[in-house]
């Protein structure tokens, strides 16, 4: 029997946005199954309960050891009881059967390959497993019309789903500031999301672009939207304006999650040459195991002949090495004048959960309204300027968390 004393119990305080959590993660085991829950519950349009599972791991994120045994978990915030059955599964038998059949479940293997198309959400994907379709090739088939994202989505698919790493983040960068400057001298911009968090690869690349004087920034992004696809760099692109003066927000009160700069979601062609010579391993592999799904894309839209199946694939092989020599990256681009420019930059660094975390106790504990735009204080009835993030963590009553260490 262990005695109290021994038992290493941790000290955690109750929000994400109050603790460092760096990337050595001492819990994989358990994040991962929770992360897997909670993904499950975010593609099932339960976003309460997928909040609860990465509240839970982003608890055990922040643990400075492993978890060895429940008896750790006393006092611990943030797990509830479903969570606990989970981590006591994994810990007594090496896995969880929920996260196991999970994984097994025609559902979420649909939901999975189809919110992998981008373009793609968990809403369409839900209507379309209710048509029966389950995977790319059954999509390809069927009558269903894809919008002009969706479209480029399936067509990049396999590049998409393959991370991208720091090296090709900064080869994009150097491309995409180069524009910047171009089209508008003085401008600046900032590496954000995952890889300001020190992330070694992401799902896509973030920037922010602002410029030092208030103004000078409106109408950058169509400009450098333009430069770059006459560069062709651009696979596909969609830019939205600036609708924040607009808005029927109320005092830092948006009306939907979603901020309002002028932003641009594009598809990046990314070349060999400027991913450099480090990077010829990485494309081997890729031609070498060239996917199944991309087979299938290939072989889609070419009409009767692709059905045959065998066929597509010869024609693949004869293709010396089959080998592209650019690839695709997801790109995002976010334009903030110069006054925002500290509430943007914290508000897309993430983690995502971290984020969330920050807004619950501006609101629940300061009675404060945090966006990506601005810091509302409702008690004062006035707005809080900040023109750095230590700023505006010191405005919410909170130790600055650098970037490192809110990978929540
Ligand atoms: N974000 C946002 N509004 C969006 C999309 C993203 O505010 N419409 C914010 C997210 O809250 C996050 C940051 O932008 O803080 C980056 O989002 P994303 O690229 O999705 O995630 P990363 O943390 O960069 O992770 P990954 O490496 O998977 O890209
Ligand atoms: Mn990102
Ligand atoms: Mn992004
Ligand atoms: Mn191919």
């Amino acid at each position: 029997q262990t005695c109290e004393a021994e038992v290493l119990l941790f000290s955690v305080p109750s929000y994400a946005c109050q603790r460092r959590t760096t990337l050595q993660n001492q819990n994989a085991v358990l994040t991962d199954a929770l992360s897997l829950l909670a993904e499950n519950a975010e593609l099932s349009d339960e976003e309460g309960r997928g909040v609860a599972f990465r509240r839970a791991a982003a608890v055990l994120k922040s643990l400075p050891e492993p978890v060895t045994s429940m008896t750790q978990l006393r006092g611990l915030p943030g797990l509830g009881d479903h969570s606990l059955r989970v981590i006591k599964d994994v810990l007594e038998n090496g896995a969880s059967s929920e996260v196991e059949s999970t994984k097994r479940s025609e559902r979420y293997k649909a939901l999975k390959v189809l919110t992998g198309i981008f373009g793609v959400g968990s809403k369409t994907a839900d209507r379309w497993i209710r048509d029966g379709i389950h995977d790319l090739r059954q999509l390809g088939d069927s009558a269903h019309t894809l919008n002009r994202a969706q479209q480029a989505g399936l067509e990049h698919y396999d590049d998409l789903n393959q991370p991208v790493t720091k090296a090709e983040a900064d080869a994009i960068g150097e491309i995409v500031e180069a524009a910047v400057v171009s089209v508008l001298p003085g401008a600046r911009m900032t590496l954000i999301g995952g890889f300001r968090r020190g992330k070694q690869t992401g799902h896509d690349v973030d920037f922010l672009i602002t410029h030092p004087e208030e103004g000078r920034e409106v109408g950058l992004m169509p400009k450098v939207v333009s430069r770059l696809e006459a560069q062709g760099f651009l696979l596909y692109q969609k830019t939205t304006r600036n609708s924040y003066l607009e808005s029927k927000d109320g005092p830092g009160r948006p009306s939907s999650n979603m901020d309002r700069f002028e932003r641009c979601f594009s598809i990046f062609k990314l070349t060999e040459e400027e991913r450099g010579g480090m990077k010829r391993a990485d494309t081997e592999r890729e031609s070498d195991a060239h996917s199944h799904t991309s087979h299938q894309i290939h072989t889609r839209g070419r009409g009767l002949e692709a059905a045959d199946e065998d066929e597509g694939v010869a024609e693949e092989r004869s293709k010396p090495a089959g080998r592209k020599r650019w690839r695709a990256v997801r790109v995002d681009l976010v334009v903030s004048p110069i006054s925002q420019f500290a509430f943007a930059l914290l508000g897309w660094t993430g983690s995502k959960l971290f984020e969330r975390e920050l807004r619950r106790w501006a609101g629940h504990e300061k009675s404060m309204s945090l966006s990506s735009h601005a810091l509302y204080d409702s008690k004062q009835s006035r707005y809080l300027r900040a023109t750095s993030e230590e700023e505006i963590f010191s405005h919410l009553g909170l130790e600055f968390i650098p970037p490192s260490e809110r990978n929540a």
